[in-house]
């Protein structure tokens, strides 16, 4: 923690440095539109880029991003270094490792995208699937439908296992599409967080092992929040996102690719489509190739690597299985207080409710847009409608990393409360 002191002086230096940059912005204004010579700049300065930046304080209580504690804050805050300095490569080493824990793998192939978890999603399918090739993804939610969205553009053969919003698909339905259409991919949303859903994991590793298929696992909004074992439950590919419950800032995407994947991925015939994406370079520059240098790629996001090593940190602190049961406890306080307030949680069985984001159905006669408008204006308090096929079916809760406590369980109870009180019915 840095002493007051400090940072009341940092603040200070801050506003002087700000009137500073004012005052000179006035002179150069002046002097521009006085000045006898005209002036190259056909675009005037902007009056917005004048004022201070402002950022309300909001309480992220949907599915993501969620607030973050002082402490990550704090990392990401700290004085930029180079990218390639030896010091950056030690918290990228830290990094994996953080990662690795979480993930429960031993995995070489372990590091952290540049970007958000869509980055991750991309480079999974980018570098594992070759054009013409057979991908089998699951959809009960919007996430199945980002990914054969995804590997549709590259150019795979896309088949899908379809459920209405919410569903889940038993390993015999799994194994029979994957042993009809021989993908070389199946891709399961473990958190779909678009329904609430957790879905069950267990047993498809060894069914996608049988038929020569790797299996790909979205884990963005359930890591930290319900248990996941990537090497015991067999996941070959595994990524997940930083603003949920691992609770850094958005910007950065944990991903680990195992033997298998790396031997599909290493001994390609055409180049992945994207360049930024490839694990070729990227490998290097998490220095998980073996090579003695590490080479220029691109420029990580330093600031989002500090956040993301002290969010891992955190973690690692807490233990990851005391963090499932926390998630989990408090998910369960709040969905009895739900049911309390005579909501109805929209997943019906709890096994499969997701920890980290809880769906309600929409309160029958309420329009949902107006409880969430409402929420946000006298509570400063963030809940989202669905996503996707979700859209209109429900709102969404999430208490995650920071945010997962029965205090905050209870204020978004309040604010739920409240808004039920003071919007209005309509008639069906
Ligand atoms: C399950 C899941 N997968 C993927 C994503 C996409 O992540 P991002 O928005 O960081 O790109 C999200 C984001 O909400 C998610 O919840």
């Amino acid at each position: 923690m840095l002493p007051l002191s400090s940072l009341c002086r940092g603040v200070r230096f801050m506003a002087q440095q700000h009137v500073v940059a004012l005052e000179c912005c006035s002179v150069l204004c002046t002097r521009a539109s006085s000045s006898s010579c005209p002036s190259s700049l056909h675009v005037p300065p902007p009056a917005c880029m004048l004022r201070p930046l402002e950022v309300p304080y909001r309480y992220l209580f949907g599915p993501g991003p969620s607030n973050v504690s002082p402490r990550v804050l704090a990392a990401g805050g700290r004085p930029i270094i180079g990218h390639l300095h030896p010091e950056m490569y030690e918290i990228m080493n830290d990094i994996k490792e953080g990662v690795r824990y979480a993930f429960q793998t031993t995995n070489l192939m372990t590091l952290a995208m540049s970007g958000s978890g869509h980055t991750a999603m991309e480079c999974a399918v980018f570098n594992i699937v070759e054009p013409g090739e057979s991908v089998l993804v699951s959809i009960n939610g919007v996430w199945g439908e980002r990914v054969a969205e995804i590997a549709d553009r590259m150019g795979a053969k896309v088949h899908t296992l379809v459920k209405s919003p919410g569903g889940y698909f038993t390993n015999e339905e799994i194994e029979k599409e994957i042993s009809k259409h021989k993908p070389v991919l199946f891709f399961l949303a473990h958190g779909e967080s678009s329904v609430g859903l957790a879905h069950p994991v267990d047993g498809i590793g060894d069914i996608c092992r049988k038929y020569n298929c790797l299996f790909l696992v979205d884990s963005v909004a359930s890591l930290g929040a319900s248990p996941l074992l990537m090497d015991k439950q067999k996941i070959d590919i595994l990524y997940t996102g930083s603003q949920k419950a691992l609770n850094a800032p958005p910007g950065t995407a944990p991903i680990s690719f195992n033997e298998r994947a790396c031997q599909k991925m290493f001994n390609r015939k055409t180049k992945p489509v994207s360049y930024l994406l490839d694990m070729t370079h990227l490998s290097n520059y998490w220095g998980n190739d073996g090579k003695p240098a590490r080479m220029y790629h691109h420029t990580g996001p330093v600031s989002g690597f500090f956040a993301l090593r002290e969010s891992l940190a955190i973690l690692t602190e807490k233990g990851l299985e005391n963090s499932w049961r926390q998630h989990r406890e408090v998910a369960e306080y709040l969905w009895k207080g739900l049911e309390d307030l005579g909501l109805k949680l929209f997943i019906k069985d709890k096994d499969l409710r997701l920890p980290s984001v809880t769906t309600i159905t929409i309160p029958g006669g309420y329009n949902w847009k107006e409880l969430l408008t409402y929420m946000m204006k006298h509570h400063q308090m963030e809940m989202m409608g669905g996503l996707g096929p979700s859209i209109g079916m429900v709102i969404r809760v999430g208490l995650m990393g920071y945010n997962c406590s029965t205090y905050n369980a209870d204020k978004a109870l309040a604010a739920l409360a409240d808004a039920l009180k003071h919007c209005k019915k309509h008639k069906a």
